[in-house]
């Protein structure tokens, strides 16, 4: 599987978030993270679709939308309609989860699955085949910022093996307190798509981008070797 870079804009500064967008696309970022926050199933509340659609305009990069809301099959139609490529929903906030993952494809969209650290591979066994992508959230969602939590190492490589054996193309999503010294260990763990929120937007975006991408590059020829 490629490896995949998506900064999250949770930590960009938001007076210049069309810029900063730009230079994560402009250094190689090939998605973009956008957490969606509705004060129920996280305490925080971020943005939503108006935000989304303007940000739209300045990229064509894949928006990486991460729904941490209640019950998200109420919004499919309106994430689609303002320009998600890719929308995840949390296993713990569906009740049918088999459905919205149905109504995200209906839409011709990619569609993810996120767990939260403390939620079992188990749920995953009746919905794996239908996902391009499950999110292993390495940090309990709501804030950027947070610390990686390591035992959420196993669950990335126990998922990889399960997804080897049963001969898919799923996509491995880590989200949450990912930088240079986390990064090189959850790609060993087989994560390939990987999101950085203060990693990307503290400081220079596009030295961040470029040094993140670098240590995916080599984890990626390391593979090739081996
Ligand atoms: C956390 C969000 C993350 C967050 C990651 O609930 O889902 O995407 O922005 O931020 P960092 O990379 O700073 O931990
Ligand atoms: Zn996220």
């Amino acid at each position: 599987m490629m490896n995949r870079l998506s900064p999250s804009i949770l930590a960009a500064d938001f007076s210049r978030l069309g810029e900063q967008i730009r230079e994560a696309d402009e250094a190689g970022a090939e998605y973009i993270h956008i957490d969606v926050m509705d004060g129920m199933f996280v305490p925080s509340i971020s943005f939503g679709m108006p935000v989304i659609s303007s940000i739209r305009k300045v990229t064509k990069k894949v928006f990486d939308v991460h729904l941490m809301v209640e019950d998200p099959g109420r919004y499919i139609d309106d994430f689609a309609a303002c320009g998600a490529d890719l929308i995840t929903v949390h296993a713990e906030a569906c009740t049918h989860l088999h459905r919205v993952v149905s109504q995200i494809r209906e839409k011709g969209l990619k569609v993810g699955v996120a767990l939260n650290p403390a939620t079992s591979l188990n749920v995953l066994d009746h919905i794996l085949e239908d996902v391009d992508m499950i999110l292993i959230m390495t940090v309990n969602p709501g804030f950027g910022g947070q610390a990686f939590i390591g035992s959420t190492l196993e669950k990335i490589r126990r998922l990889k093996k399960i997804i080897e054996e049963r001969q898919l193309c799923v996509d491995i999503q880590v989200d949450g307190g990912i930088n240079e010294k986390t990064l090189p260990v959850v790609l060993e763990a087989g994560a390939n798509v990987i999101v950085a929120g203060s990693a990307v937007f503290k400081g220079n975006v596009s030295e961040n981008v470029k040094l993140l991408k670098d240590i995916m590059t080599e984890a990626e020829n390391k593979r090739k070797e081996a």
